[in-house]
């Protein structure tokens, strides 16, 4: 069954060209509340366990690398349906095929530096959201 909660975070390249305020705009226009918010950055350990189902793959190096080249936003969000209404909301991975209205296509720069992640399920969702923050810390 559907959780009403997922994990997302704004990248690298959305934060340091000041896309914060922007893309938090958006999710909350999209009816999401923030439950949990931080500005913080992933050492290269934080990123490689993260992003450990990739490690296979040919772009794992320059992941971990671009996620750890500056801060990150991490937030948990609410909303019916979270997973799925987030992942159409931010749009497809690489920003050439994402829909008009949605976050990538207005911030994504490529498939690498796509500006937001959005977990892929309920169980992805809760892992990352408790990678991030406490229990204190989810309101
Ligand atoms: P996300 O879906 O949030 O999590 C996995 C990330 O890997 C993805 O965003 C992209 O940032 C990155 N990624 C996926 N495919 C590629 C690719 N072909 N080349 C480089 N980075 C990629």
């Amino acid at each position: 069954m559907a959780t009403n909660r997922t994990f997302t975070m704004i990248k690298p390249d959305a934060v340091e060209a000041g896309n914060i305020g922007g893309i938090l705009n958006m999710i909350t226009e999209a009816g999401f509340k923030i439950v949990s918010l931080k500005l913080t950055q992933l050492t290269t350990a934080d990123a490689q366990a993260f992003y450990a189902v990739h490690n296979a793959r040919p772009f794992f190096g320059e992941l971990v690398e671009f996620m750890t080249r500056g801060p990150i936003v991490a937030a948990i969000l609410e909303k019916d349906n979270a997973v799925e209404a987030f992942r159409t909301l931010i749009g497809a991975t690489n920003p050439a095929d994402a829909a008009e209205g949605t976050i990538r296509k207005k911030y994504a720069k490529s498939i690498g530096e796509n500006a937001v992640h959005g977990s892929d399920s309920d169980e992805n969702a809760a892992i990352e959201g408790a990678f991030h923050f406490a229990g204190r810390e989810q309101f």
